[in-house]
């Protein structure tokens, strides 16, 4: 220890803060959990040697806070609670002692449970529905992310699922948000193969993942939810662990896996090694197990100390962590240009299996760790797919290390390297340089793209060697002249591959538009898309008429075009572009005052052309920015138009058009309709062009009860919103339709 106890209390108290900070409200910590709990159980001894060191802000007062602006906050009906580590079976003993101590006369029988490495959910259903899902925040106030929980599909939106329990009139659960090994390991691979850099952290993807501002983009990620603990529930009770986990599974919820009953302490050491042993096989990543009292009447006694309850604790598992030499590190280039350094290192098993490689983001990374060729490196690999260096372990540094110089060229086409805009990414910037090429065919034939069976990547690289592929668009003018000459192709294999990029031609727009790599327009957004804009050609018309604008604008204020899109895409979604515009320009462009006029002229145009687009509903400013530029951009403009005359369809008929007969109103549901399901109540209102909200509000045009509706009825009485039965609903659906 360093320092007087209070002068190290105050540096433990600040670092710990500020490492709690990163961890839950910027999703980026740059210690271990590990790190962390070795600090925090330092400061917590000091604090127990020392009470008088205690402050309100010491870490200790409180579980760490995940709350993030923007989001609306809810009070938890009961304090969140978390829980107190132990290291070994010898913390374990301690822990039963100091709890017999405190209730001699209890019966100390423990439920061990898997610890799941992911984000506490507090899921809160009223008469069966889930009215609202809110993460941890502080433990008292949470971050309401109703909307976004709803899109997970083992969250049950009704209770019960099936089955003759009942559900009680309130029930708060508990549980854990995570990405499943499977679900994580598939969202990098679509992101490796759609040029952008894999996530590192499961916990904390899945963590960015809830925490959307729109739902759709958390339905994209494939979260799962275990839900563990009943924290509040009016009208039943119950006595014991299991009987809650018995409850919940009848009532639908998926609750942890291998739940365990054990008598005494030698059981739980048994079933701790046993879960120890499974973890390499897990379907999900545990960063430990839970050891809970089984007994709710002793829990109540035992209470709560500090944030902790007496009753529970975590055994962690020592965190996968090992060192190893970096040997050198390697630019990769993606399919955008952008350039992965990327850690080759001497192979180490951690985490139950042998690492090579490691990925570094970017080159200001490396030099902010100071990371030198040669050097020892901490590496982490825990519950996460990809390891990742921590840094150097500077002590082991023996002089012979040297610095990692980033590129100046493209180790791929020998371009000398940018840049990139707004980043600290370098890019290549060649268009045709073959690595880019290579990923971005790759992508596009993968199975998540157009699915082209027989492109492997060695054949892939010889076509883009022998300069018969330059682009995606190439494939489909390949002949069978070209490809039987090259090595390995043969008859046989060059009628398959020619046939199976033939069988492409017929593929659904939505599928080519979700294939061109375009960031942030994967599958479920084309075909939102492709359903309100069945044209590519209609999409590159709005974007040319964007520029049309833009340029005119450009030449009224110089130095606007940067923000033009942005600035018309912020009056397009304003109620009142004429007076936003004016306010944005005063602001940004003083100058701009007296070309008032006919910059609103222009944003209108730039306007009207982007509304079919930015208003469907998922699509945001930033996808409709990225869009335009992609179809701004004359390469890809003419890949499309290679594409079109090799025979994509790149439009699709149009189909009878929507019926929107509710346009611009907003509802409510609550209650068991007597006919549809809330998801199918949900699609018809959206189907025709209404929307769908989670909370009665004076915005609120209907709301839908059907029978047990509660509080939102009383809600809307107060407010006085219509309130509609399923009759009522599909009048209003059809009436106007007549
Ligand atoms: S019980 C009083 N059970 O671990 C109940 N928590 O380190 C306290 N966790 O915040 C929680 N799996 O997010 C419990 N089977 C499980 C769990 C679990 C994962 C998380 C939970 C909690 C954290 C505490």
């Amino acid at each position: 220890m360093t320092g007087l106890p209070h002068e190290r209390a105050a540096v433990l108290r600040r670092v710990l803060n500020e490492h709690s900070y990163r961890y839950y409200v910027l999703h980026d910590p740059v210690v271990s959990d590990g790190e962390y709990d070795l600090l925090f159980r330092e400061l917590r001894a000091l604090e127990a040697a020392h009470p008088e060191l205690v402050t309100a802000d010491s870490p200790t007062q409180r579980a760490g806070s995940d709350l993030t602006q923007g989001f609306p906050k809810a009070p938890h009906p009961k304090p969140v609670l978390s829980l107190a580590n132990a290291f070994s079976t010898a913390d374990l003993q301690d822990w039963e002692r100091r709890n017999r101590r405190m209730v001699p006369e209890g019966s100390f029988v423990y439920v061990v449970e898997p610890k799941l490495d992911g984000l506490t959910i507090v899921l809160r259903y009223e008469d069966g529905v889930l009215v609202q899902a809110a993460t941890r925040g502080d433990g008292s106030v949470g971050d309401v992310v109703t909307a976004n929980a709803r899109t997970i599909q083992s969250i049950p939106l009704r209770i019960p699922i099936s089955g003759a329990q009942a559900a009680p009139p309130v029930l708060v659960v508990r549980g854990e948000i995570l990405f499943t090994k499977e679900a994580f390991a598939a969202l990098n691979e679509a992101r490796r193969n759609s040029g952008e850099p894999a996530y590192i952290n499961a916990r904390n993807t899945a963590s960015g993942s809830l925490k959307q501002k729109d739902a759709r983009m958390t339905a994209q990620r494939d979260l799962s939810a275990y839900c563990y603990d009943i924290l509040y529930m009016e009208g039943l009770s119950l006595d014991s662990r299991m009987s809650q986990h018995a409850l919940l599974q009848s009532l639908g919820f998926v609750t942890p896996p291998q739940v365990q009953r054990c008598d005494d302490m030698e059981a739980v050491a048994a079933r701790i090694a046993w879960w120890a042993q499974q973890r390499p096989e897990l379907p999900y990543e545990i960063d430990g197990v839970v050891i809970k009292v089984e007994n709710l009447g002793l829990e109540s006694m035992l209470g709560v100390v500090g944030k902790d309850p007496r009753a529970a604790i975590a055994y962690k598992y020592p965190s996968e962590k090992a060192t190893t030499r970096l040997l050198r590190v390697e630019p990769r280039v993606g399919r955008t240009g952008r350039i992965t350094p990327t850690a080759h290192l001497e192979p180490v098993f951690v985490g139950g299996v042998t690492v090579t490689h490691a990925t570094l983001h970017n080159y200001d990374i490396i030099q902010s760790m100071d990371l030198r060729l040669e050097d020892t490196v901490l590496l982490k690999r825990s519950g996460d797919v990809i390891p990742y260096i921590i840094g150097p372990v500077v002590t082991a540094r023996t002089g012979k290390e040297t610095p990692v110089v980033p590129p100046d060229v493209c180790p791929s086409s020998g371009d000398t390297l940018i840049r990139g805009a707004e980043t600290v990414d370098l890019v290549c910037p060649n268009a045709r340089c073959p690595e880019r090429i290579f990923r971005s065919v790759t992508f596009f034939a993968s199975r998540g793209g157009m699915n082209i069976d027989g492109l492997g990547p060695q054949t892939l690289k010889l076509l883009i060697a022998e300069g018969l592929i330059a682009g995606e668009a190439d494939l489909f003018t390949l002949t069978a002249e070209q490809l039987l000459p090259l090595e390995g192709l043969g008859e046989k294999k060059t009628a398959q591959l020619l046939a199976a990029i033939e069988e492409t031609k017929g593929r659904p727009l939505a599928q080519i538009v979700a294939s061109l790599g375009i960031s942030g327009l994967g599958e479920t957004m084309a075909k939102l898309i492709v359903q309100a804009i069945p044209a590519v050609a209609a999409l590159a018309d709005m974007a040319q008429a964007v520029r049309a604008a833009e340029t005119e604008a450009e030449a009224l204020v110089p130095g606007l075009k940067g923000a033009f899109v942005d600035l018309a895409l912020k009056s397009a979604l304003s109620p009142n572009p004429g007076k936003r515009i004016g306010r944005l320009l005063k602001a940004r462009y003083e100058a701009a005052a007296d070309q008032h006029d006919s910059l609103q002229r222009l944003f209108g145009q730039a306007n009207e052309a982007i509304r079919p687009l930015i208003s469907i509903d998922g699509v945001g400013p930033s996808l409709v920015q990225t869009i335009i530029e992609w179809l701004s951009d004359s390469n890809n403009l003419a890949m499309l138009e290679k594409m079109r005359a090799a025979g994509l369809r790149l439009s699709e008929e149009v189909r009878a058009p929507a019926q929107v007969t509710l346009a611009g109103l907003t509802f409510v549901l609550t209650g068991k309709l007597p006919a549809l399901s809330r998801g199918d109540a949900r699609q018809l209102i959206e189907a025709h062009g209404g929307r769908v909200t989670s909370s009665v509000s004076r915005r609120t045009s209907y709301l839908v009860a059907g029978e047990g509706a509660g509080t939102k009825a009383k809600k809307a009485a107060a407010l006085g919103v219509p309130v509609l039965d399923e009759a009522a609903l599909r009048a209003l659906m059809a009436g106007k339709d007549s």
